[in-house]
């Protein structure tokens, strides 16, 4: 069985944007946070332009490289600009999880309106034995509530960045994790947990 995923990067006081972050603004104040994907000499064998340094990049690549298909919240999609009519990831097929119409999309992106468990088993299909990435806040928190994840990876990258867009949300309950693996690259710490059931 395929797994479910969710890799962002983080801030220390657990942001995934800054406070102006939208469509046209990206990330807002905290384009930071993905600096790491630039600052090296090894270059993704995944993602072209970026270049890390090589711990991040083996630990980037491996994730990026399980990934067949992702499954994206409705902010991210507009503030990433509809993904310029395509999908984040150069590989995966995209499905937008929203409660409304979006005219704008393309054949390559997949609208869902019924729901995160619908999204996650329409990207499972598509993902074609690989692993379903998760992009946004809001959609980890329905997908950890669903009983949905099967790892968390924090790009815990160290700034206070002071306010934006939270990564966790509320949750019924606790949500126990096992560190998997924690690699201190420059400009980034890697935390990659298993959700325990
Ligand atoms: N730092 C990183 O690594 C990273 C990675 C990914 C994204 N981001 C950023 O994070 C921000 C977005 O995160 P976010 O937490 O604000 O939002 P999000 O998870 O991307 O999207 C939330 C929206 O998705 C829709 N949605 C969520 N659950 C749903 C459900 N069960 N059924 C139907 N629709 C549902 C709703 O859209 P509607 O009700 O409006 O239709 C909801 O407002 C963006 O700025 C993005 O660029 C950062």
């Amino acid at each position: 069985m395929s797994k479910v995923i969710s890799a962002h990067a983080v801030s220390v006081d657990g942001y995934i944007t800054g406070r102006d972050a939208g469509a046209g603004r990206g990330l807002g104040d905290a384009a930071r946070l993905f600096d790491w994907y630039f600052h090296g000499d090894t270059p993704s064998r995944v993602f072209d332009g970026f270049r890390m340094s090589e711990p991040s990049a083996r630990l980037f690549d491996t994730l990026a490289a399980r990934v067949g298909a992702i499954v994206a919240g409705r902010n991210t999609y507009e503030d990433s600009d509809h993904f310029g009519g395509g999908s984040p990831h150069p590989a995966a097929a995209l499905f937008v999880l929203s409660h409304r119409a979006a005219p704008e999309m393309t054949g390559r992106q997949t609208l869902i309106t019924t729901g995160i468990e619908d999204a996650v088993a329409a990207a499972r299909q598509a993902a074609g034995g690989k692993d379903v990435g998760l992009m946004g806040g809001e959609v980890v928190t329905e997908a950890l509530r669903a009983g949905l994840v099967d790892e968390v990876v924090l790009h815990r990258v160290p700034i206070l960045l002071g306010g934006g867009r939270p990564f966790f949300h509320a949750l019924p309950g606790h949500v126990r994790l096992r560190l998997v693996e924690a690699v201190a690259a420059p400009g980034v710490t890697h935390l990659h947990y298993a959700v325990e059931r």
